[in-house]
């Protein structure tokens, strides 16, 4: 691959804006700036000159923000066919919309044809990392990673563990489900920039030998993640304590079966106890924050900023949750989730907003020295926002004040148009 550059406005994190005692000094925005791509990877970055530039093949990009690519930590590519399927809350909404959907994975043709059309999208959007539920079936997997791999796109994905309370047609065994995903894990895990996730659905579809089986092999098979949902409804955290009597609460489930740790991430999170945040934070388990799909099913509102507590903080990334979440944009998401810390007396600000769509989300993924950053030696995944996608936005940005309010403004009114560009590995991959 050769070397090449890329010329405009780059932003990136240097640290955690929740945590640091001076939140703004973690933003880095350098303006006219020149990065220098080789081998896949960020070689050089630093002011633009044309005798830095000298012999390398530049693209500029003047009115737009160059941006680490973004990472979405928790959706579900099967669900793309059902996006605003309205009308139930999770329980109800899985059984009349999500199984009879993921049914059709069983048919290899189907699960490339939607593969194909998620990872687009996802570019289109600037996502360049996700982790990612495929369904029961292995061929699912197989769908996934062919197209991840060909796209050569870092993303994180397994398949999903039910051993009960779903139909017949959805359910593996203790020992098949382990079996399979081993297998995907040797075929998948480590191969180009694919990584392998050990996906139990959630509690209620596991027995607790399936959940046990799900610990020992993410414990065989270091490097590998666990994802699952944690107490995302009220009336799925009442069933899960009536399935598990003698477990102190949901997360307790979990945590007994061997399931918390480093890269285990749990979607939703919206309904933890105290003591619950605590075990995250003492075992280092990351959590989704989706917060377009907990509107959409009326899951309830994610306390972000309790998740994030000084004192014992937990590694949040957010998630778009596609299906029950409603955009492939993370712009869009950090709209939805500046209203829900609004409606819980917190401001979710551009700083926060844009840290947990880019370092944050590599921090949840324990990929922080490999993706989620614009600094040398990274890996070149990068999005280009464009700050004038549309008359409005273009109006509307002529009227900030400076960047903080350039950012706010691009998470209330961004959306797809606003992804000019998405790199991938150093290569162009979308452009609109
Ligand atoms: N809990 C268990 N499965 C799912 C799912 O597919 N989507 C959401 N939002 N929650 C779940
Ligand atoms: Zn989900």
């Amino acid at each position: 691959m050769a070397r090449r550059g890329l010329r405009g406005t780059v932003l990136t994190f240097t640290g955690d804006p929740f945590l640091a005692d001076d939140p703004a000094a973690t933003l880095s925005i350098t303006e006219d700036a020149l990065v220098v791509l080789e081998g896949g990877h960020i070689a050089v970055i630093g002011p633009w000159s044309p005798e830095r530039a000298r012999g390398l093949e530049v693209t500029h990009y003047p009115d737009a923000i160059l941006c680490p690519g973004f990472i979405d930590c928790h959706v579900h590519y099967p669900q793309t066919q059902m996006i605003g399927a309205h009308g139930a809350q999770l329980l109800d909404w899985l059984e009349r919309y999500t199984f009879p959907t993921e049914a059709q994975f069983a048919d290899a043709g189907h699960a490339a044809a939607v593969a194909k059309l998620f990872l687009a999208e996802l570019l289109r959007n600037g996502t360049t990392t996700a982790a990612v539920y495929c369904t029961v079936h292995p061929q699912s997997v197989e769908a996934f990673f062919t197209e991840s791999h060909r796209l050569n796109t870092r993303m994180i994905a397994g398949k999903v563990l039910m051993d009960r309370n779903a139909p017949a047609a959805l359910l593996d065994t203790a020992e098949r489900g382990y079996a399979e995903s081993k297998a995907l894990i040797e075929r998948w895990h480590g191969h180009g920039r694919q990584l392998y996730a050990v996906t139990p659905r959630f509690a209620p579809t596991s027995t607790p030998t399936q959940l046990e089986a799900a610990g020992r092999l993410w414990r065989e098979h270091p490097g590998t993640y666990l994802q699952t949902h944690l107490s995302e409804n009220q009336k799925e955290v009442a069933w899960v304590q009536e399935l598990f009597p003698d477990r102190a609460g949901y997360l307790d489930v979990y945590h007994q079966a061997g399931l918390t740790g480093r890269r285990a991430i749990f979607g939703h999170a919206v309904h933890l106890t105290e003591a619950e945040f605590a075990c995250c934070h003492r075992t280092g388990s990351a959590l989704a924050h989706c917060p377009t799909s907990n509107q959409f099913l009326g899951s309830g509102l994610f306390p972000l900023f309790q998740a994030r507590r000084r004192d014992r903080p937990v590694c949040v990334g957010l998630g778009t949750d596609l299906g029950a979440g409603t955009s492939f944009s993370l712009l869009g998401t950090l709209g939805e989730a500046y209203k829900v810390a609004h409606a819980q007396d917190t401001t979710l600000e551009a700083l926060h907003g844009f840290y947990l769509a880019t370092r944050g989300g590599a921090e949840a993924l324990d990929l922080v020295d490999s993706i989620g950053s614009i600094a040398p030696g990274h890996e070149a995944d990068i999005v280009v926002l464009d700050l004038k996608a549309t008359p409005l936005l273009a109006f509307r940005l002529a009227h900030a004040r400076d960047w903080a309010e350039k950012l706010s403004v691009l998470m209330t009114l961004g959306d797809d148009r606003a992804i000019r560009a998405t790199w991938v590995a150093g290569e162009l991959r979308h452009e609109r």
